[in-house]
């Protein structure tokens, strides 16, 4: 799979986001071990704390279809290049990923893309 095609799908989604408070949109998309495609928009509340990132609602939108395993997730924010997941996101993702194969965080920097593996982001993820 094309990471330009996962990133032109983060851009898509985030026109979605419901940022009225943070003005701070992101899309994610993320490609799975079943070869399918899934993406999600922030939204926040009124009740700040309540605010779902984009890569959380991309991944609740795999686990609901049954796609289990994250390869790659792609994230895009019209406000800063280089949008890499939050700490919470980070082990949400690690939830979801190959711990052999690890998954692929990729994010804009300009018209260039830049990858990172999540054991850099988050390295020794929690698990049980
Ligand atoms: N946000 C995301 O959706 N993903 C990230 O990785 C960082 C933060 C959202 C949460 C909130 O709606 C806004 O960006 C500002 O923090």
């Amino acid at each position: 799979m094309d990471y330009n095609y996962l990133m032109e799908k983060a851009i898509e989604v985030s026109k979605n986001a419901y940022a009225p408070y943070s003005k701070f949109p992101v899309g994610a998309c993320i490609l799975t071990d079943t070869d399918n495609i899934y993406c999600g928009c922030n939204f926040e509340n009124a009740s700040y704390g309540l605010t779902i990132c984009a890569e959380r609602n991309a991944i609740g939108s795999a686990v609901a279809n049954g796609d289990r395993i994250v390869k790659a997730i792609a994230i895009y924010s019209p406000n800063q290049d280089n949008c890499t997941p939050c700490g919470a996101c980070r082990q949400v993702l690690y939830e979801f990923s190959n711990k052999n194969l690890g998954l692929d965080v990729i994010v804009k920097i300009g018209e260039d893309l830049k990858i990172y593996k999540l054991s850099e982001l988050l390295p020794e993820g929690f698990s049980l």
